[in-house]
Formats: structure tokens, sequence, C-alpha cells
């Protein structure tokens, strides 16, 4: 049966900045969402995730538990065959859980497309399938950068730049040892996103400086990663999440942990993603005394710790 595996992504640094045009760098991870597609056993579509199982007689009913699946049949259907794709039953098995920061949405989504593109027999290159898998985000949440779905279609290192329209895999491979701490989400990336246009109206010249500050830890950390000069990877780290900080879109426990590991001599650590908990990305390993710290400090936000995380080179894979 047709199988695609396409990398979470985290970002590095230049999360929020890019939505007003600054730069921002995303890594694949070698942590990978797999899709399975096969013929359903009957007139259904089949979905079946984390997040139950679902049944549609129809791929233009609503769909609120896999709106990125459901809208990769629609777009298969419209873009590719000209007509509505049979029913198939697809399975999804991701080793987070959704919403925590690590685009579960925009790897789901480039494996379902990937493997509904194989189970029909059809070839396109991994620039299309980014395309495809952009349009899918962007029909269901109606705005999406393209950075997530490219990531996960290309692996590796991705540097985005809206302001010039530039999105680019970067030919460098450094082999940078992280660890998550996954941290459960009370806000949304709407809200989040929202609470920074609000600081951005109300005291645009503060913001954007930080904006700026946050551009040119972005672009140093490529020379860092260049020259695998860790310590500085890991300052510029602590330094982007201290201004995400001061864009309010962090929280007090994250904050608490990260200023710890800071003492504690761990190398780097910021919040990624949009922010309020979701993944807290550290370079290097843990040790158990501080993975305990870190449970204390987050209590009941604490959701996993995984460690042994690299950068993913390999994109996303199909296999039959
Ligand atoms: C969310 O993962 C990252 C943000 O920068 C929003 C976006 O880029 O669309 C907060």
């Amino acid at each position: 049966m047709p199988l695609a595996r396409a990398p979470l992504v985290v970002k590095l640094f230049g999360e929020h900045a890019v939505v007003y045009g600054y730069h921002a760098l995303a890594a694949a991870l070698n942590l990978k969402v797999e899709v399975k597609v096969e013929p359903s056993s009957s007139r259904e579509y089949v979905i079946e995730s984390a997040l139950g199982v679902e049944r549609l007689r129809d791929i233009r009913a609503d769909s609120p538990r896999h709106r990125y699946i459901v809208q990769s049949l629609r777009v298969v259907s419209s873009d590719i065959l000209g007509r509505d794709i049979e029913p198939v039953k697809i399975t999804v098995n991701s080793p987070v859980p959704p919403s925590c920061g690590l685009a579960t949405s925009a790897a789901v989504t480039a494996a379902t497309l990937a493997a509904l593109l194989k189970y029909l027999n059809i070839k396109v290159d991994r620039a299309y399938l980014a395309e495809l898998s952009h349009k899918v985000e962007v029909l269901v949440q109606g705005r999406a950068s393209p950075m997530d779905t490219y990531t996960s279609v290309m692996g590796g290192l991705v540097l985005i730049y809206p302001r010039g329209g530039e999105i680019s895999r970067l030919s460098l491979t450094p082999r940078v040892d992280l660890s998550l701490v996954l941290v459960q989400r009370v806000k949304t990336t709407k809200d989040l996103v929202a609470h920074v246009y609000a600081m951005y109206t109300r005291y645009r010249e503060i913001v954007e400086k930080i904006f700026e500050l946050i551009d040119e830890i972005c672009l140093k950390s490529l020379n860092a990663l260049t020259k695998l000069n860790i310590d500085e990877l890991g300052m510029l780290m602590y330094v982007n999440h201290n201004l995400l900080s001061a864009l309010g879109v962090s929280n007090h426990y994250v904050d608490s942990l990260i200023s710890y590991f800071r003492q504690s001599g761990v190398l780097g650590a910021k919040m990624s993603g949009a922010g309020d908990g979701g993944t807290i990305v550290i370079l290097g390993k843990i040790s158990e005394d501080l993975e305990r710290k870190a449970r204390e400090i987050l209590r009941d936000r604490y959701l996993a710790y995984i460690s042994s995380v690299c950068i993913d080179y390999s994109g996303i894979e199909i296999a039959r």
C-alpha cells in the first residue's frame, strides 16, 4: 500500500517576524508523520488518526477533525484528476500530538498528497508537491506561509524571506543534535499572531526594532551553522527567545524553564512556533535532573520530552 513519510518542522529562528516580511529559518526533523492510502472497503472515504475515525460519503462534506486530509482529497480530485477520487482509506500515524508547534498540519498534508498521488500512479516533482501542499493549507486556513509545507517536502534547512519573495533550501548540512520539550498550548496561533499585530499597530517603532533584531539573529545563525559554532548558535537561540517573550507570545512557564536552562549551562533553547507553549527546542540533550525540573516548572502543561532529534536532509519519502 502506498505510504508517505513527511518530516515535522521546527522553526529555529524568525517566527512572527516572518509574518512582517523578515527572514526565518526552519529545519525538517527526523520525526516523520506517516500516511497510508488503500482502497476503501465500502463506498465511504475513511480517515483514521489519533483524532479518531471518520467516515465520509462525499469529499465535499465537512470534516472538523481531518480538514487538511479532506482538502487534500479535494485538491487531488480537482487539480489532478478532474473528477472525484474513488473512496479510499487513509491512515495517519504521528509521533507527536497535533498543535504542538511542529507543523503537523503541513507534514500531514504533504504526506497525504504524496501517498494519494502514488496510489493513483501519478508522478510529480517535489516543487509541485510543495506547491499543492501550500495550496491545501491556504484553502483550510485562509492564510499560510509556504515555509512549513516547503520544508516538510524538501527536508533540510530552509530560509524564507517573504519581503524579497525568496524561499530556499540551504546547501548547508550541519549535524546538530536537538531535543524538544512539548508544552500544552492554550492560545491558538491565530490569537498569538493577532496579539503581535495589536502590539505592532500600537508600538510600531519598538516592534519593528524587535523584528530587525530577530532578522539579524536569523542571518547570523547561518554563519554559526556554517562554522558549527554551537556556542554562538545557542546564544542566538536564547536572545531570539527573549525577543519573542518581549513581544508577549511566550508565557511564564516557558520563560521560567528557558531561564532555568540558561542558568544551568544548557547551550541554547527557545520557544519555537507561535508560542504559549507548543515546542521548546533545545540545543543538545538535557540531563535527567533538568528533565525532572522541566516537568516541575511546566506542571500540567508538560506533554513530553523527546531527545536525539536531528535535522532530516531527505525530505518526504514515498514507498509502496
Ligand atoms: C507559526 O508556527 C509561525 C508564525 O510565524 C506564523 C506564520 O509564520 O505563519 C507565528
